[in-house]
């Protein structure tokens, strides 16, 4: 069987073990052949590939980014675009089946192309760790390293200056990233999208973080938003999906807590560093084996599904499973959390 894999969506860490997990397994258990396609749907769109062998994916799993390159092109937009392409593509190429790696976005695109025959296998990927069906996915563990030690270091100086500082993290609809980094920093307070909250309880917080001799370090999620906001703050426009492109909050709360408590307050966002560099060892296992499972499935036919996390298992579920609804912090986790607040 010849196989195409993409990258596709916002890049993460882990990206690399999955195609180097994938390559290996199909090359040495079923004698597969594998193409990557460049920029992830463009490269389908356009039939823009490269040969994979074992030698192209040597020492890969540590590497960040993915050296396929990715985008979020729509596979249904333009006029090479759409399943009668595509499928005219795969035959023209003799690529016999796809694996489509990616968050919501990509997947759901996936799953409407299986809808409409292609032969494709979907792996979950995203540091925002919001794809149902799936206990965790890769890019997450390393995103929160990363955002955690962020917080760590804004502490110090925030102590240094006795400022409030709001640490802003990525994670879309999903407060993931937030909570379990705000947690392992020990965040006075950990704004999330999934529990809409009022000014004056966070300055009530921060207040009373500041009557214990303590500078407040408050972690928001970029999809926060307070209760008199219909939806979460955005003025970057839509992505290729028609969706908000989300990032500012924090910017906009730290002169909100300075206007109200008068306790000069900064902002900063972590940012695309949650994307970048090296993958955790816990990302490089789960992608690996992902990547080793997706083949399964292609050379098993089962077109339309994706491979998943389950407990310590990987398993096999239906796209559609993933993405009919973000998988959101629960509120038990979030009052978890929110007893330590303040
Ligand atoms: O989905 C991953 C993610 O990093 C989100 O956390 C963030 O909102 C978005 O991608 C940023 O996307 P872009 O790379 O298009 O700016």
């Amino acid at each position: 069987m010849k196989i195409g894999i993409l990258t596709s969506g916002g890049d993460c860490p882990g990206l690399n073990a999955v195609i180097r997990g994938a390559v290996l397994k199909g090359d040495r258990v079923f004698g597969s052949q594998f193409v990557g396609f460049r920029f992830g749907w463009r490269g389908v769109v356009e039939g823009d590939f490269v040969h994979l062998d074992r030698h192209s994916v040597r020492g890969l799993s540590k590497q960040g980014g993915t050296i396929l390159g990715s985008s979020r092109t729509n596979p249904f937009d333009g006029e090479y675009g759409g399943p009668d392409n595509i499928r005219a593509m795969l035959k023209r190429n003799s690529i016999d089946a796809i694996i489509a790696v990616g968050g919501e976005g990509t997947l759901t695109a996936a799953g409407r192309l299986s809808e409409s025959g292609i032969p494709v296998v979907g792996v979950p990927k995203t540091i925002d760790n919001d794809l149902a069906a799936t206990d965790y996915s890769f890019g997450f563990d390393t995103a929160v390293e990363i955002a955690t030690e962020a917080i760590d270091r804004v502490r110090t100086t925030a102590e240094s200056h006795e400022r409030c500082i709001v640490v802003e993290v990525m994670g879309r609809h999903a407060g993931w990233i937030a909570l379990h980094a705000g947690m392992a920093a020990g965040a006075h307070a950990i704004l999330i999208p999934e529990q809409p909250l009022t000014i004056e309880t966070v300055c009530d917080w921060v207040i009373n973080v500041r009557d214990r001799g303590r500078a407040p370090v408050i972690v928001v999620a970029e999809g926060f938003r307070f209760e008199s906001m219909d939806q979460a703050y955005s003025d970057k426009g839509l992505d290729a999906f028609n969706r908000p492109r989300l990032g500012g909050i924090a910017d906009r709360l730290a002169p909100l807590i300075e206007e109200k408590t008068g306790i000069e307050s900064r902002s900063t966002a972590v940012g695309f560093a949650q994307r970048g560099g090296v993958p955790s060892a816990y990302d490089r296992v789960l992608a690996t084996r992902l990547g080793m499972a997706a083949v399964d499935a292609a050379e098993a036919s089962r077109w339309g599904s994706m491979v998943a996390l389950k407990g310590t298992d990987i398993v096999t579920v239906s796209i559609a499973e993933a993405t009919h609804a973000p998988k959101q912090v629960p509120p038990e986790r979030y009052h978890e959390a929110s007893l330590l607040f303040g």
